[in-house]
């Protein structure tokens, strides 16, 4: 029998998001879902009940009933104390159902034993591995997004000045310039936002890979001068040594004297906020200018920072906000809605409304925090970095290699998988040798060509990181024009077999060209600005 999904309203003080939208609605009903949704859910972010109505979902005022009749409840804040009902959410939830939302396990760890105690299934939005197949639920990284457009919006706000610079009869206005410290996902959308006003925007980050999207989006990365990588893994970054952050905070007391907003967004997951702009950076600033501490929920970035506040000191407006996506709440709803969404579509395999919990499923896997009353988080490891864009240095050994070539059993293992590969090669030149002395001559020249051309292949193909396969698809492109031309050649021959074979070869390759077009215009799209 299918199951029924809840959408409580949030109560949360000032959230205005809501997990579901009418159009979610819409596409959950599709997976099988019965779907309810709390009165008003959805008022704050511009989705009235009647819409939802509209879109197949039942509207249900008891909010206890709600709880108690869903098999899955998605949300968006961790579950909290109801102020209406008098009891905490997580009470709410009936033994064995499933929570989908936020729930940063690390810092609730007893609502985490809660949920466990109930015998419940929780899949925490907020520990969605950042691979690049999880890209479609990582509601992190949407809500970051909308975060650092929001941050932006607030510091011209509270700005007394244009961003952009214009000269008019009445005088010349210079433009703003605007630091963003840590262009993570939130700094790059804060970088975005803040050039689209028409700021000089200059950013930094403890990781070089970031130099270039900081330049395409039309900003000055700035530098420090120590040779220090701040990758690590998972696609995050990683703690930095002291006489780096020495060095980054000199470049900002050099900069705070001349600038007029600074975003920070700096963060290594886990770890509070590094203190990065000082009580003297802020007193050089000018007065007027702006900060906003993205990172103001751990602890915030500058030192002067009042969480969920905007305070004002020596002249300089300090915003601390921890809710900005929520002040887009319209967008972000439809985002995180989305993000829910897709969650649930890989949940659902067989649209039947049945929800299942593949724990073998890397993503599901890194997702669930609790499963069938077990605590199943930290999850292990993910295998691979997220952005592996960066290779290692020529003779350099990964850790993991390195260590297991220090034990002998290792060692003797890859002695013997030498050999073995000794061997096979020896073969295999054997059998090409038997080959040249039995087969006709014009056969020994088309298997050399057909040899040479899939050690060639392998070498273009195997090399390449995952993060890069997308732009493999265009050197592919090229190898399927030879492929055609090579069958049009053989298409003209006597031979019915090698005509056959040649029409098969022209066909696959051009799936393979119209395929890389299609693919390369969808990527293009992507940087398309929608005027
Ligand atoms: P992210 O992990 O993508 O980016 C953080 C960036 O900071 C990384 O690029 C990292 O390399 C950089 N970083 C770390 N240490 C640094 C240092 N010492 N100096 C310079 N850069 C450094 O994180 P994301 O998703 O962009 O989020 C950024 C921040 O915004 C987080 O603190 C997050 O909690 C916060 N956030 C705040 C919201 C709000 O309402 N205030 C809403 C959403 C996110």
């Amino acid at each position: 029998m299918a199951m029924t999904l809840a959408v409580p309203k949030e109560v949360h003080p000032g959230e205005r998001r809501v997990a579901a939208t009418p159009e979610t609605v819409a596409q959950l009903r599709k997976l099988g879902y019965e779907v309810s949704v709390e009165t008003g859910a959805g008022a704050a972010a511009a989705f009235d009940d009647e819409a939802y109505r509209a879109a197949g979902a039942r509207i249900v005022s008891d909010a206890r009933a709600l709880w108690n009749e869903a098999d899955v409840v998605i949300k968006v804040r961790p579950p909290e104390h109801h102020p209406a009902l008098g009891v905490d959410e997580a009470t709410l939830l009936r033994p064995g159902a499933t929570l989908i939302g936020f729930v940063w396990p690390a810092q609730h760890s007893s609502l985490v034993d809660a949920l466990a105690a109930r015998g419940a299934n929780a899949l925490a939005m907020d520990c969605v591995p950042r691979i690049s197949r999880a890209q479609k639920l990582d509601a992190l990284s949407s809500m970051a997004n909308m975060a650092g457009y929001r941050a932006v919006i607030e510091a011209a706000h509270r700005f007394g000045r244009l961003f952009t610079g214009q000269i008019t009869a009445a005088g010349k206005m210079p433009p703003a310039k605007v630091m963003i410290i840590g262009a993570g996902v939130a700094g790059l959308a804060a970088i975005g936002a803040a050039r689209g006003l028409g700021a000089i925007v200059r950013a930094f980050d403890t990781r070089p890979e970031v130099e270039q999207q900081v330049q395409s989006l039309g900003a000055e990365f700035l530098t420090v001068d120590i040779d220090e990588e701040g990758s690590g893994a998972g696609g995050y970054a990683k703690e930095m040594s002291a006489r780096f952050i020495e060095a980054e905070m000199a470049l900002f007391a050099a900069q705070a004297k001349e600038i007029d907003i600074i975003v920070t967004t700096a963060l290594i997951p886990g770890k509070p906020a590094p203190k990065l702009v000082t009580r003297q950076m802020v007193e050089s600033m000018r007065p007027g200018s702006v900060i906003v501490d993205m990172a103001a929920e751990q602890g915030g970035n500058c030192e002067l920072t009042k969480p969920g506040e905007a305070v004002v000191e020596h002249g300089v407006t300090i915003v601390g906000y921890t809710d900005l996506p929520s002040r887009m709440a319209t967008q972000s709803s439809q985002l995180y809605a989305t993000n829910i969404r897709h969650l649930l579509t890989d949940l659902t395999p067989q649209k039947d409304g049945i929800l299942q919990i593949d724990m073998d499923d890397e993503v599901v896997r890194g997702t669930t925090v609790v499963h069938a009353g077990k605590l199943t988080w930290p999850p292990p490891a993910p295998k691979q970095p997220a952005v592996a864009l960066h290779r290692p240095a020529p003779g350099a050994v990964p850790h993991g290699v390195a260590g297991m070539a220090d034990k002998g059993e290792a060692g003797a293992a890859a002695r013997a998988s030498r050999a073995a590969s000794a061997v096979l090669l020896g073969i295999a030149v054997l059998a090409l040798l038997a080959l040249g002395a039995l087969a006709p001559s014009s056969f020994v020249s088309h298997l050399t060509v057909f040899v040479l051309a899939v050690f060639v292949g392998y070498q273009v193909i195997w090399n390449v990181t995952p993060a890069l396969h997308t732009p493999l698809m265009s050197v592919t492109n090229a190898i399927s024009g030879i492929i055609v031309i090579g069958a049009l050649l053989q298409l003209g021959t006597g031979n019915a077999l090698v005509t056959v074979l040649g029409g098969i070869a022209l066909f696959v390759a051009t799936i393979n060209i119209a395929g890389g077009f299609l693919v390369t215009q969808r990527m293009l799209k992507m940087f398309q600005r929608n005027s």
